[in-house]
């Protein structure tokens, strides 16, 4: 029988809690993992109520710039608050450590992680730009570290499912769209500190796109550099396209936006022989001779990467992470490469 993340549409939550590795509760017995926090910004908060709720987990500390961020965390989840991550780590000594911090400020805290050998979840992006990624996917490699990065969408059992639909009637078409408003942190319009919407937000869909069709050998992009006059400050692009190229003969276009005032549309449409998947954070859709059918996901995908990386600790057993940092990489390479070439006004092989 199938499991939630994969084939069992309408699991009772204490079915798939049997037979789901992703969702089983942390099962390295009693063993108990001290857990830190780099960044206490808003994607900080929801891993830490996710893992607070975990039998065994303990956080122990919340490191942030800004400290009254880390305080209001620490009291609510655990742990001591620090102005400085290098003292948290110093006096915590954590079993693994979440680092969200924005793009611009990756880099030292994975690096510092590696040499210490803690095992670290990342939030995506991996960095604004594509070397430094590259130093730390070598270094952990090299160390054979336990890491795990926050494509989330991964972990959405409706992904699971047109990942076997597509599997079977391969896609020949991919439209992948992030068309939304400008999000709140400040850092964000910034191109060297968010590297851009197309690194910062599309590279979910992205990684979509290679794990529901491949890897393309060919990318084509084009940007429309200024075009955010509400934000006078901005020097982000306000919309770009990429068009992508697949070995089987597959073709793409992936757009990004940011420049409306409510969430258009955020998604991957992949079109087959007499067959649409329509693939949204909240559902998939399924448009066929048969007719249209929409599954909403299961569980929280947010809780279920970290339970994975939880267990993953706790027993050993890496096969539940979706994404390592390798597999991140991959993805990122790919954005680094649309966005060359959208610099660079030429397609270029990936
Ligand atoms: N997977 C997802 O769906 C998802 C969703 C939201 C955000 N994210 C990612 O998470 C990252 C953070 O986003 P956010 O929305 O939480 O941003 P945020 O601005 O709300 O939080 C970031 C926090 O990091 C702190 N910070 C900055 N530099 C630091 C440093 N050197 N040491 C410690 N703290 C530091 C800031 O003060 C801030 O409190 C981004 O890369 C973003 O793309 C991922």
């Amino acid at each position: 029988m199938s499991s939630c993340c994969g084939r069992n549409w309408l699991p009772r939550p204490d079915r798939f809690r049997k037979t789901c590795q992703v969702c089983l509760p942390p099962s390295g017995g009693d063993m108990k993992i001290r857990i830190a926090c780099f960044g206490a910004g808003y994607i900080a908060g929801r891993h830490l109520a996710a893992l607070a709720a975990l039998p065994g987990v303990e956080i122990v500390g919340v490191a942030d710039v800004q400290v009254e961020r880390a305080q209001l965390y620490a009291d609510r989840f655990g742990g001591r608050p620090y102005a400085d991550w290098r003292v948290l780590l110093a006096a915590e000594r954590p079993d693994a450590v979440y680092v969200c911090v924005p793009p611009f400020a990756h880099g030292e805290p994975e690096q510092a992680l590696i040499e210490q050998g803690t095992p670290f979840f990342v939030e995506k992006p991996l960095s604004t730009g594509p070397e430094l990624p590259e130093q730390i996917g070598a270094q952990a490699a090299e160390r054979n570290l336990l890491t795990s990065v926050g494509y989330h969408w991964r972990y959405l059992d409706t992904i699971e499912r047109a990942h076997e639909i597509a599997r079977q009637n391969p896609p020949r078409l991919a439209l992948g769209y992030w068309l939304d408003f400008v999000p709140p942190p400040s850092w964000w319009l910034q191109r060297q500190a968010s590297g851009g919407q197309m690194v910062e937000q599309t590279t979910h869909i992205f990684d979509l796109v290679r794990y529901l069709l491949g890897e393309p050998v060919r990318v084509f992009g084009a940007a429309c550099r200024g075009g955010l006059q509400r934000f006078p400050e901005a020097d982000i692009d306000a919309a770009s396209a990429t068009t992508l190229q697949f070995p089987n003969g597959a073709v793409g276009v992936i757009a990004s936006a940011c420049l409306l005032h409510y969430s258009h549309r955020i998604g991957l449409w992949l079109y087959a022989e007499h067959l649409v998947l329509e693939c949204r954070e909240l559902a998939l859709t399924i448009e066929s001779p048969q007719g249209n059918e929409t599954f909403a996901p299961t569980a929280d995908p947010y809780v279920l990467e970290d339970r994975a990386f939880v267990h993953a600790l706790q027993t050993g057993d890496r096969s539940v992470i979706r994404v390592p940092y390798a597999e991140a990489l991959r993805t990122h390479r790919l954005v680094m490469r649309a966005m060359a070439s959208a610099e660079q006004g030429e397609p270029l092989y990936v």
